[in-house]
Order: C-alpha cells, then structure tokens, then sequence
C-alpha cells in the first residue's frame, strides 16, 4: 500500500549536518520526498508530537532537545514506507543500532538525559497520518 510518513531530523542531525545525508539515504532507497521544510518547532508542537510520551520521565528533556534547534520537518512516500523508514533508521538506542541503519552509522550515546538518535519516524499509519497533519496541515 501507498503511504505516507513523517520523517524528522532531529536538531543533533541538523547541528552535525546529516541532514543531506539522510536525505540521500531516503532518496537512495527509491522513497519519494513530498514535503521538506527546516523548522524550529515550539514547546505547543513539540507536546502535540510526542503525546503518547505524555507523562514519561524523558518527556521534557525530549521536548528540550527536540527545541534546541531547527529541525528538518519531510515527508515520505512509497509502498510500505511507514515501515520501510523505520528499517532504515534503525533501533532507538543508536549504540545498539544495526551497522548500515541511519542510528546505527551516524548515531552514538553521548550520556545525555535523553537519547540523541537523529530521525524520528511515525510508527504506523494512524501516526503518520496524525503527524503529517501537525507538522503540514496544508498538505
Ligand atoms: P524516538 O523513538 O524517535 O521518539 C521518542 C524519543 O524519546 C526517542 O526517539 C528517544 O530520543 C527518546 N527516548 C526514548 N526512550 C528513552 C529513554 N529510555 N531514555 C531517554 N530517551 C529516550
């Protein structure tokens, strides 16, 4: 099936410079980029996206490190891109990451409060489709 995901790289991406990077990764895998915009997401977004954090202990860290920068906001299609993203991205713990996954390549633990692992990817399609509403509620 077609779908659609939101892709975020993180702002230690942005600050390292993958952001072309990953991209290209994207691109390479035959994935179709449909939206990209560098933003500076607020405090307000920020808890919309990770409501399902809500209440975790590395909610505000996250909502801290999420803020700490501008983000590059895109969105991906392809047939099963949902899960064809997550793949490329790798596990959350970049230390533990696959060798060839975007975490597993480019991502270290730093031995920060919060995990610093480059992308976020929606998790299924009621995310996605939630997500890409928040972040580009024109598309
Ligand atoms: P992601 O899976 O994109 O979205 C939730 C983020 O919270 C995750 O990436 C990490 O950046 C962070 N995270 C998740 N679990 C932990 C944890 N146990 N400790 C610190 N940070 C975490």
């Amino acid at each position: 099936v077609q779908q659609r995901t939101l892709v975020l790289v993180k702002p230690d991406g942005v600050r390292r410079s993958l952001a072309g990077e990953i991209l290209r990764r994207i691109e390479a895998k035959g994935y179709t980029l449909v939206a990209v915009e560098l933003r500076q997401a607020s405090d307000e977004l920020l808890a919309e996206h990770y409501e399902e954090h809500a209440g975790k202990p590395f909610l505000a860290p996250l909502v801290e490190f999420m803020g700490s920068g501008p983000v590059l906001a895109v969105v991906v299609e392809g047939h099963r891109a949902i899960e064809g993203f997550r793949s490329l991205a790798g596990a959350t713990d970049p230390t533990v990451a696959a060798p060839g996954t975007i975490r597993g390549d480019l991502g270290r633990d730093w031995g920060l409060k919060v995990i610093q692992n480059l992308v976020h990817g929606s998790d299924s399609e009621e995310s996605a489709a939630r997500e890409i509403a928040l972040w580009f509620p024109a598309l």
